[in-house]
């Protein structure tokens, strides 16, 4: 088997990571996975992309005109969070269509059996009685996302830890039958990797509507962190809460100080404080973040045009990078006229 490759010691790690212009960005996204995105950023250690995956969101029905609008709402949203298209390769997935093309040629290193294993599929396919064959191979086109740019670095919350798998697995049965041409990505979780939706039983997700979305108007926000649920076993104010099963609390630890977590676990455990006003802390934590951010979504909303050139420049460095590694990937499974004739 041939071994893993390594970035040469010289060269920054390369991170990629992917977000779908579907629905609200909310904050299971923000905690999850694009406020690190912002600290990779702000830092600058590594070669950093980040891709708005407008061909993943095809896999389930939608609008055309519907998807077409989000991708540019996704992408002010994501500059205003601190993915600064000056610091980083900010893209649209379609606007490199090595994406797909990889996408076929790893769909033929990859075992039916692995792609039905898969939970996301399972569960976004549950009920649907024309699940499409785009959502079955949909991790193959993750996979293609992260190995074209060889990223090492993948920054997702814990729900995409097991494409992520797929992504390596892939790695090592393509290189131990074509040569070693890609490195295995390692997954990068933040603090917050799993944010459960307001009902406090499953996952925060766009298809779920149980979500708190990041740009919501501050009453509208309020309105539905105030109704969200919490510990179940704290049905009287009286009662001692579980900040371990409670949502509210991995909020706190997400965006409250930590003395303010402290006193908050302290105070939820003892009976001093009731959820409601556990809430209006919490609140008043996101407020801090969320203000800024909201004015610089302001700001980015009146320049189209500067959003417009970034993704331009940004697809085209992703296309540089892209080709570079279909050079290598097309000759070596024996396709195309690239290499000179036998
Ligand atoms: P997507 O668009 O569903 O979500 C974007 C990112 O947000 C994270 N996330 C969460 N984190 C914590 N708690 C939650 N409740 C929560 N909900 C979402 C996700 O883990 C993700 O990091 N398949 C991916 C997109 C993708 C991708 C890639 C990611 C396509 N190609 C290549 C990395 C590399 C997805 O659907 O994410």
């Amino acid at each position: 088997m041939t071994a893993p490759l390594q970035a040469s010691p010289q060269a920054q790690p390369r991170v990629l990571s992917g977000i779908q212009p579907t629905g609200e960005f909310h904050i299971g996204n923000w905690l999850g996975a694009v406020r690190t995105w912002a600290q990779q950023v702000a830092a600058q250690a590594e070669d950093l992309f980040f891709c708005i995956v407008d061909a993943h969101a095809i896999t389930t029905e939608y609008i055309p005109a519907e998807l077409h609008r989000r991708i540019w709402t996704m992408a002010g949203d994501l500059v205003a969070c601190g993915v600064d298209p000056d610091r980083c390769t900010l893209f649209v997935q379609s606007d490199v269509r090595q994406h797909t093309e990889l996408a076929w040629y790893l769909a033929n290193v990859t075992p039916l059996g692995d792609l039905s294993r898969m939970t996301q599929f399972k569960e976004k396919s549950e009920g649907r009685e024309h699940a499409l064959v785009g959502l079955f191979t949909y991790p193959v086109l993750m996979s293609a996302d992260i190995l074209l740019y060889r990223a090492t670095v993948v920054p997702v919350g814990e729900d995409q830890l097991q494409h992520l798998e797929l992504a390596r697995e892939t790695v090592r049965r393509f290189n131990h039958r074509f040569g070693p041409i890609f490195p295995e990505p390692q997954p990068r979780l933040s603090q917050a990797p799993r944010i459960m939706g307001l009902d406090g039983q499953t996952k925060m997700s766009k298809s779920k509507g149980n979500t708190l979305g990041l740009f919501e108007e501050r009453d509208v926000f309020w309105n539905k962190l105030r109704g969200a649920f919490t510990d179940p076993q704290r049905l009287r104010r009286s009662d001692p809460g579980r900040p371990g099963v409670c949502n509210i609390f991995t909020m706190h630890k997400a965006v409250s100080t930590p003395d303010e977590v402290e006193l908050t676990y302290t105070e939820c455990t003892t009976a001093q404080r009731g959820c409601v006003d556990c809430k209006k802390i919490v609140m008043e934590s996101f407020d801090r973040e969320l203000v800024p951010l909201r004015a610089r979504r302001a700001e980015i909303a009146q320049h189209p045009d500067r959003l417009r050139q970034a993704l331009g420049d940004g697809a085209e460095k992703a296309r540089r990078i892209a080709e570079e590694t279909m050079r290598e990937v097309r000759p070596a499974m024996g396709l195309g006229t690239g290499a000179p004739a036998p």
